[in-house]
């Protein structure tokens, strides 16, 4: 079973007045299998903490290592990342102009099982996983990300995690901006990849309304760059009802 594991990660970005630390320290281990939550106010470096993990150039990892199966995560480029099974749903996803969402998915699918996927199981593939999500087939033809909504967007995100299989998948606010009906599918989504039990998920998140589509076995409460509390999915009910605030007030992790 492959294992990230993340030790006393600290991460820096430039800014107009400097360098500015955002992670100051997070510790976590993710097995092939698990899933993970991680919750924290806006601000507290969650998608920090995704981007370093997918290697973006913006983010400099100043100390502390992240492994897969003990290889060195941070010494790979972005698609030996992908490669190793790695995958990362964004929170903004990007638009790819000039590239249907077909052939960025058979694309990726070559470059990550290392062999053109065959035409015929391909195209099945895609449409059974496109059924299930809901997607209007018509889908595919279009611009990656160009003129989707945030529920399209967001749907595209697990559709290529349930093409590309990931070993390690990590979502970034993949429930912000979703109406009931498409946080079901998407959740749905997660799940049915999550019942394979070859997917260690992380699942990043501000809101605990999720969570009532999908039970984590770990909660992590993200607050000031670290995380600050770790439980089960208890920890999600009390954060429901009690917020974040025991977190970030001066002091920070003493709740
Ligand atoms: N590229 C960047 N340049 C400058 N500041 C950044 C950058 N990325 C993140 N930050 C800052 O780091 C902090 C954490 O941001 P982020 O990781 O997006 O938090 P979260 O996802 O928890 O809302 C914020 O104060 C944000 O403004
Ligand atoms: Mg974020």
């Amino acid at each position: 079973m492959a294992t990230l594991e993340i030790r006393d990660l600290h991460v820096s970005v430039e800014t107009e007045n400097g360098t500015k630390e955002i992670l100051k320290g997070v510790d976590l281990t993710v097995k092939q299998g698990e899933t993970h939550a991680i919750m924290g106010p806006n601000g507290s470096g969650k998608s920090t903490l995704a981007y370093s993990v997918a290697g973006h150039p913006k983010y400099t990892v100043t100390s502390g290592t992240v492994t897969l199966d003990g290889e060195d995560v941070l010494a790979m480029t972005v698609d030996e990342r992908a490669r190793a099974g790695m995958f990362l749903a964004m929170q903004y996803p990007v638009e790819v102009p000039g590239v249907s969402v077909s052939n960025f998915l058979r694309t990726s699918a070559t470059a990550i099982r290392g062999e053109a996927p065959k035409l015929r199981t391909w195209v099945k593939e895609v449409r059974t996983a496109m059924e299930t999500l809901q997607m209007d087939p018509a889908f595919a033809e279009r611009n990656v990300n160009e003129g989707f909504s945030g529920g399209e967007k967001k749907r595209h995100e697990i559709l290529q995690m349930e093409l590309l299989k990931p070993k390690i998948a990590i979502l970034d606010e993949t429930d912000s901006g979703l109406d009931v009906d498409a946080l079901r599918q998407v959740s749905e989504g997660v799940n049915r990849v999550r019942e394979t039990g070859e997917v260690g998920t992380l699942l990043i998140t501000h809101y605990t309304r999720i969570l009532r589509y999908i039970t984590p076995d770990f909660v992590h409460v993200f607050a000031n760059g670290r995380i600050a509390e770790s439980g089960g999915p208890e920890l999600a009910d009390k954060l429901e009802t009690e917020g974040y605030e025991a977190y970030t007030t001066k002091g920070g992790a003493s709740a």
